[in-house]
């Protein structure tokens, strides 16, 4: 951010506007969502330790378990289009200009599409989650996410297994937004400290 404040104060090439809107973009497209896949990620192996030892012993699986645990607990809940035409879809009618919200979360959870959907299962034939939504809107960090996803996986994996929820039925502190999965926090306990 700072580069980005430096070149938008030596020259021309930067509006303030543009640098303002790339700032919000880091921070919420890049920033947080990234953190809730880390933070939901971890929250979903402390609740399926075996998970944990499965990794711990096939590392070669920690590819296929970022994107089963960016389906699991989806960090961006919704989605929305714009309706552009008025048409009628499976007796719904949609207006031109009407704004739909997608549930990315619940579609990850379809049952039609994802065999035992509510369970986490890092062996899947085909994993075809809409974590990073779909079409030309395609997230343009999911490359970027899913390394920092992985590096995040490998060095707490050995970790985990010391690792344990701060009280046995630990309520889980979930953020109050429609849009977004992530908690405010998650109180943890370590054997090793
Ligand atoms: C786990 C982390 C992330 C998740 C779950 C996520 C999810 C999403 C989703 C669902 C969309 C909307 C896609 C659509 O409407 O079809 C999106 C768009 C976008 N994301 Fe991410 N994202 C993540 C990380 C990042 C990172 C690290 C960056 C950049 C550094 C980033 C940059 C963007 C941008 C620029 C868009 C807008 C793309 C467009 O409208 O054409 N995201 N992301």
């Amino acid at each position: 951010m700072s580069k980005l404040v430096k070149v938008q104060e030596e020259g021309d090439s930067l509006s303030e506007s543009e640098l303002f809107s790339m700032v919000v973009l880091l921070i919420v497209a890049g920033h947080e969502r990234t953190v809730n896949l880390i933070g939901n990620g971890l929250l979903t192996l402390l609740k399926n330790p075996e998970k944990i030892e499965e990794l711990r012993h096939n590392p070669e699986l920690l590819d296929a378990a970022v994107e089963e645990l960016l389906r699991y607990e989806s960090p961006v809940s919704m989605d929305s289009r714009f309706v552009v035409e008025n048409h009628i879809y499976k007796g719904f009618h949609f207006g031109e200009g009407d704004l739909l919200l997608l549930s990315l979360g619940s579609a990850n959870r379809d049952p039609d599409v994802f065999k035992n959907p509510d369970q986490v299962n890092f062996h899947r034939e085909s994993n075809k989650h809409l974590a990073f939504g779909k079409g030309i809107h395609y997230c343009l960090g999911a490359l970027l996410a899913r390394m920092e996803g992985k590096t995040a996986l490998e060095h707490f994996i050995e970790e985990l297994p010391a690792i344990s929820f701060k009280e046995p039925q630990q309520e889980i502190d979930w953020r109050e937004i429609l849009l977004f999965r992530g908690m405010k926090s998650l109180p943890l306990v370590s054997k090793n400290s």
